[in-house]
């Protein structure tokens, strides 16, 4: 097997499409349910990932002239001061070629990598629970630092019945995108401060107006969910979904919040299903939702948030569990016996 440096600013079309023939295998395999980036996406993704902070590093694996295997691997240059330095990972094996050796074979070589660059760990982000990944890098000795829950829902697969919740009694909904309507306008503005602090020129009409031209400048696009009190008019709850424009459309919903004295009116998980509803109704372009990729360092964190995810997995929402993994390079390399290929 032959490991070269994918030389990115040299690339010819053809190179750069034959790593997006890989790219695009791999994907179709471990993530089917996700849209493969287009050549152009990989092709931007790849160069932007270098910056003045950090190097990215694409290598290639290959057999017989193919590619096999492909592995990114990221140092940043600000950590040189840091406690413990980390070089980061991803590795990715022809679907027909795993279990022969190849992922460690590829990992024996970035390990070489993070010596020479002076690193003491190795990080591995995006292993998902319950796949090869895991079952790899536990094998090899890494340990969990975070787990991150992501939830999503294919808008076109969804049960638009699940979505069905009452709105709690002496309660209106109300949606905007990213301008709030001048009538909501001044108790927007008092509902920010009563959830964010006392009153202040962040939330002054004239300072929302501002920031909404901007965002609006800036290409933003958003829905917003908005519960009103009905006895007073004021707004008690809002949740915002982000708009994500890509190869696919994607609404990212954000927290809700909620004013005091209106909790344990089953507020929250109305507005979760009404996000959805307004989407479905709306915003029909939409085609997937993601929520909650928070992150946990304690596996008792997030015990505690399951509760939660429970809410959302009853409307529809699929549960996925990533990790980032990490081990220290010299009890790996103990354990491999690293080498770098000719
Ligand atoms: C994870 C991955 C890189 C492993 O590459 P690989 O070349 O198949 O792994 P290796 O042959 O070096 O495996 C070494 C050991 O890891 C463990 N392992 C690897 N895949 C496994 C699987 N599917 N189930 C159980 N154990 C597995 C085994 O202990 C294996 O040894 P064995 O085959 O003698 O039992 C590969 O499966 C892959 O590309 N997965 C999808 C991409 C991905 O999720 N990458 C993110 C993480 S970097």
């Amino acid at each position: 097997m032959d490991f070269e440096r994918f030389d990115a600013p040299q690339a010819t079309d053809d190179q750069w499409r034959e790593v997006h023939a890989h790219e695009v295998q791999s994907m179709e395999y471990d993530w089917p349910e996700l849209a493969s980036p287009t050549l152009d996406a990989m092709v931007n993704r790849l160069r932007e990932s270098t910056t003045t902070d950090c190097t990215n590093t694409l290598w290639l694996a290959r057999e017989h002239g193919k590619i096999v295997a492909s592995a990114s691997y990221t140092v940043h240059h600000d950590d040189a001061d840091h406690t413990v330095r980390i070089a980061f990972i991803t590795v990715h094996v022809h679907p027909e070629r795993r279990r022969l050796g190849i992922g460690t074979a590829f990992l024996r070589l970035l390990l070489a990598e993070a010596r020479r660059h002076g690193k003491d760990r190795i990080s591995v982000s995006g292993v998902r629970r319950g796949t090869s990944a895991e079952a790899w890098t536990v094998r090899l000795g890494f340990e969990p630092s975070s787990r991150t829950l992501l939830q999503r829902l294919v808008m076109a697969d969804a049960d638009l019945a699940l979505w069905d919740l009452p709105t709690p009694a002496g309660y209106r909904v109300v949606s905007w995108g990213v301008a709030v309507p001048e009538e909501f306008l001044s108790r927007y503005c008092r509902y920010l401060a009563t959830c964010w602090g006392s009153p202040h020129d962040w939330f002054a009409p004239q300072a929302v107006r501002e920031r909404e031209a901007q965002g609006l400048a800036e290409g933003c696009d958003r829905l917003v969910v908005a519960v009103v009190h009905e006895a007073d008019g004021e707004i008690v709850a809002t949740k915002a979904a982000e708009i994500k424009h890509g190869a696919d459309i994607v609404a990212r919903p954000g927290p809700t919040s909620l004013v005091l004295g209106h909790r344990d009116q089953g507020l929250e998980r109305m507005l979760e299903a009404e996000v959805l509803r307004r989407l479905a109704a709306e915003r029909p372009d939409v085609a997937e939702v993601v929520e909650k990729d928070q992150a946990f360092y304690l596996p008792e964190e997030l015990a505690a948030y399951r509760c939660m995810t429970q809410v959302i997995a009853d409307l529809g929402y699929r549960t996925e569990e990533y990790l980032r993994v990490e081990a220290g390079v010299e009890q790996l390399s103990t354990a491999l016996g690293s080498s770098r290929p000719d």
